[in-house]
């Protein structure tokens, strides 16, 4: 099998970016299984679905109609239901529904193969919640990357704001640190780091000294 690097950690921690760098870099696959919940989320909202119907929206999950592609400029576009997804898939509306369809064991379940197909040569990054600790438990490398509550909000506004999105700093701060704790106090796969994963806390680094550090712990 195909090795893979997992980067945990909480919204905002900087490891979506992270995570993109370090395949770029290596010329690895991406998986960014928290696109693959905020879909589920989005297809269940389409259908006028209530997220809390557990077996509607685990076999929303399973059938889910999604294709992970590149545009001519090599950009990814995510394919739903036959058609783009643009910046709805970003919006906290999303992460917020996203968060809430997470915390279904059956959707979980749901999303497990599709996430592990991902696991083809040379090799794969995956960037998430759990990927250390469920979906590839055996991976050589774990990072768990972590920032500061207030550091993640701003980096987030920052995010927001260049996607031409409208954000509120305040706002932003107290939605990360409910979903945190959604996250964290789940009893289904609760965020923590895998006992072999490397913390790293972003706090006071730039991403440029947190690529050089993860591409390093891959060469070992
Ligand atoms: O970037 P951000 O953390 O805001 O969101 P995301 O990574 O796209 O994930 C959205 C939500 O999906 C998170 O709040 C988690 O509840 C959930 N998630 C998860 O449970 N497991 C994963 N592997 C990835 C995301």
């Amino acid at each position: 099998t195909a090795p893979v690097i997992t980067i945990d950690g909480p919204s905002g921690s900087g490891k979506g970016t992270l995570s993109r760098l370090v395949a770029e870099r290596l010329g690895w696959h991406w998986l960014d299984s928290g696109a693959l919940y905020r879909l589920v989320a989005l297809a269940a909202l389409r259908r006028g679905m209530a997220l809390d119907d557990v077996a509607a929206v685990a076999e929303l999950a399973r059938n889910l109609d999604v294709r992970f592609e590149v545009d001519g400029q090599g950009a990814p576009v995510i394919v739903l239901d036959g058609a783009p997804v643009g910046g709805e898939l970003r919006t906290e509306q999303a992460g917020n529904a996203a968060s809430r369809v997470a915390a279904l064991q059956p959707v979980r379940d749901a999303l497990l193969d599709r996430q592990r197909a991902f696991r083809q040569a040379p090799g794969l990054v995956a960037d998430g919640r759990d990927m250390g600790t469920v979906v590839f438990s055996d991976a050589p490398l774990k990072v768990f990357l972590t920032a500061s509550c207030e550091e993640r909000a701003r980096r987030r506004y920052k995010q927001l704001k260049e996607q031409g999105l409208s954000a509120n700093l305040h706002a932003l701060s107290e939605e990360l640190a409910e979903r945190d704790r959604r996250d964290a106090e789940r009893s289904v796969a609760p965020l923590k780091p895998a006992d072999d994963a490397v913390v790293l806390d972003s706090t006071h680094l730039d991403i440029e000294s947190v690529l050089e550090q993860v591409l390093r712990l891959a060469e070992e």
